[in-house]
């Protein structure tokens, strides 16, 4: 099966690598060039590196990579998956975009973190084909993959696609489609409170993080973890779980972050976020 993706940036690109890697033919579509050159060359490190400790043949996964800027190039593809930016109105015309060109039987997915399956799929002519599928990042590395089936979807989808995920050396799990299905949902609180204990000045970045992972056993602290997720990402992500509870205040956004957003500080990819990234910059020791 050849399989479409599109969006290149952090997901897309990982994305692209694991379904490459597992043998599929991949057309990796981006409506920027220079995010389509980055992704293949962060790809084309991963791999040699796996090359390294003999995990894999690097040239042979990346010659089954065909980065495009055409949509037409997903005539061929099997499932379409979509990593573009979290709005709900954009992801809606992207589909519609897609539709036009893929087969009836083509599978289309998204992987939003937060937004409904169900109303991305009432955009598409067949949203009985639509389903959710959720990676975590990296996703080269992340085992666990959320699945998560619209109203709309035909009976037995994501089982089937349960089974292709873990054709990929995935663990996937079942959920239900509702705001941040399971990992967001917990997540949410998670940073959350680590703002709010912020805010009030309980402590700060730097010493959270260090409880956290020195003592709390967390592999990341949560404010290195949103700066690696991206606060543009991460910012939308709670808005949208925010107001898809119904504004049930264990969701409420922070200013802190919404600030942080607005000045375009996304966090490690943009060299500032809650930490400063640039080189030289000294990080705070707790
Ligand atoms: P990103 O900002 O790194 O990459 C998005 C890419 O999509 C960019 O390269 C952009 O040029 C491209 N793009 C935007 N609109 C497009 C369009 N109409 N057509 C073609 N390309 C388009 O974003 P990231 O982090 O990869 O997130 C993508 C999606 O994955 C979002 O829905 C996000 O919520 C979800 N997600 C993000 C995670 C994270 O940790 N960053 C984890 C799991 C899911």
């Amino acid at each position: 099966m050849t399989i479409g993706i599109i969006g290149s940036g952090a997901m897309g690109a990982g994305i692209a690598q694991v379904v490459a890697t597992a043998g599929h033919e991949v057309h990796l579509l981006d409506q920027n060039a220079a995010a389509l050159d980055k992704a293949l060359a962060s790809i084309g490190a991963s791999l040699r590196k796996l090359a390294e400790k003999g995990k894999l043949t690097a040239e042979a996964t990346l010659a089954r990579l065909h980065p495009t800027a055409s949509m037409a190039d997903f005539a061929d593809c099997g499932l379409v998956i979509e990593a573009i930016v979290e709005d709900l109105g954009v992801k809606q015309q992207v589909f519609k975009q897609v539709e036009a060109i893929v087969s009836a039987d083509c599978v289309l997915a998204s992987n939003t973190s937060s937004l409904s399956i169900t109303s991305i799929a009432a955009a598409c002519q067949r949203p009985e084909r639509f389903v959710g599928i959720h990676f975590f990042n990296p996703a080269p590395l992340m085992q666990l993959v959320e699945v998560i089936p619209a109203v709309q979807t035909r009976a037995g989808l994501a089982e089937e696609v349960r089974a292709w995920v873990q054709g990929w050396g995935k663990r996937p799990v079942l959920a239900q489609d509702t705001p941040g299905f399971i990992v967001n949902r917990v997540a949410r609180p998670f940073y959350g409170e680590a703002i709010r204990i912020l805010e009030e000045g309980i402590a700060d970045i730097a010493t959270i993080d260090w409880a956290l992972t020195e003592l709390g056993g967390f592999r990341m602290g949560p404010f290195a973890l949103m700066d690696f997720i991206g606060h543009d990402v991460n910012y939308r992500v709670t808005e949208s779980v925010f107001n898809s509870f119904f504004y049930d205040p264990r969701y409420r956004p922070s200013f802190t972050q919404r600030r942080l957003f607005e000045a375009g500080y996304y966090g490690r990819k943009a060299g500032r976020g809650f930490y400063d990234y640039a080189p030289g910059a000294s990080q705070a020791e707790p």
